[in-house]
């Protein structure tokens, strides 16, 4: 797997930022934290740079990425906002939202990173470590998460070069990040759309639109080009099964636990991580991936996860976790 490349490592300051910002300009492949997630970064306007990206994650090419930048400003040379777009922007960036919009006459986001659509992902990121680093940089940066495709997204800089040390050229050490699930993509068309469920709740987008998120069609992934479509089934899967809402362990199983919910047999349990003693949402969206990548590590027979609330963070919680279940084909 390992194509050669020595990947350096520098902890976030004003010298690692500095660098990473000459590495993109010069087409090179920067991780870097973001407050959901690490993400992948290069040059939004150099194809031959976004290619070697899409490489270096074994990421299927009609799988678009997210253009992050520095403000709205910079957004709106990048992409058309409507009157709702607008409003959510203003609420939310920076943040974790991401809004998928229709391009600009003159977007400056290679056709490369939008899959030939007509439509572009942005965000803008709350992170200083990421916001310094576009910021010098000085233009848009395409980042997906940085992980092998199908793998759990890093929430950590050894994540990061877990996956894809030998792979790209410079990893950012910013730290855990806090919000630890992606953004929430809403899609900007006449009627928002919640097209993945993230860091941000579907409470508190409704509450500035005034009126409920659409959801995607349903045969939106069954048609080859799913409307979002990193949410393929497949992608967040770990390599044990996962088993869901368990109320009870088998012997040989892992046990990912919740708040203090009771299960069954719970001593039959290989091994038992809680995602928050106190049952506290957003404390378990920032433990799962690291969990889920240690709890997979331990060759248990499967994974089996307690019953989680949707509301709130709950909803991205259990669309993670459906899809860690599905399993990879
Ligand atoms: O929190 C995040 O969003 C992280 C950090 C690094 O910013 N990034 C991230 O990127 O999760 P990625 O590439 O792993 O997921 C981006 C998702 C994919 O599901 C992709 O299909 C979808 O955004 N996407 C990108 N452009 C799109 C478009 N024009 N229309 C619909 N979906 C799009
Ligand atoms: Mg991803």
């Amino acid at each position: 797997m390992d194509t050669g490349l020595k990947t350096h490592v520098l902890p976030a300051g004003a010298a690692a930022t500095a660098t990473a910002a000459g590495v993109l300009a010069e087409g090179g492949l920067v991780a870097f934290p973001t407050e959901t997630v690490y993400g992948l970064g290069a040059d939004a306007g150099n194809a031959g740079a976004i290619a070697r990206l899409y490489e270096a994650k074994g990421r299927p090419a009609f799988n678009p990425l997210i253009a992050h930048v520095a403000d709205l400003a910079a957004a709106r040379r990048i992409a058309l906002f409507d009157g709702q777009a607008l409003r959510l922007a203003e609420a939310f960036w920076p943040g974790p939202l991401t809004l998928v919009l229709p391009k600009a006459l003159s977007c400056p986001v290679a056709e490369l990173a939008t899959a030939g659509l007509d439509t572009v992902a942005i965000r803008v990121p709350a992170h200083k470590v990421a916001r310094d680093i576009i910021k010098t940089f000085g233009g848009a940066v395409v980042a997906p998460s940085a992980n092998l495709s199908g793998h759990v997204s890093p929430t950590t800089a050894e994540h990061v070069s877990g996956d894809l040390a030998g792979r790209i050229d410079l990893i950012i050490d910013g730290g855990p990040v806090e919000v630890g699930v992606e953004s929430t993509i809403v899609g900007c068309f006449s009627d928002p759309v919640l097209l993945r469920p993230g860091g941000l709740t579907r409470e508190e987008i409704e509450r500035v639109l005034g009126h409920p998120l659409q959801s995607p069609p349903q045969d939106a992934e069954s048609e080859g080009q799913p409307v979002a479509p990193g949410m393929l089934a497949s992608h967040y899967a770990p390599r044990t099964p996962v088993r869901l809402n368990a109320s009870d362990v088998h012997v040989g199983e892992a046990l990912l636990a919740f708040g203090r919910s009771k299960v069954a047999r719970s001593e039959c349990a290989s091994v038992v991580m809680n995602l928050s003693e106190s049952g506290d949402l957003a404390e378990a969206a920032a433990n799962l991936f690291g969990y889920l990548r240690t709890l997979d590590k331990r060759n248990a027979d499967a994974i089996a996860v307690v019953p989680i609330p949707e509301d709130g963070l709950g909803e991205a919680i259990n669309d993670r976790l459906r899809r860690a279940a599905v399993g990879r084909s």
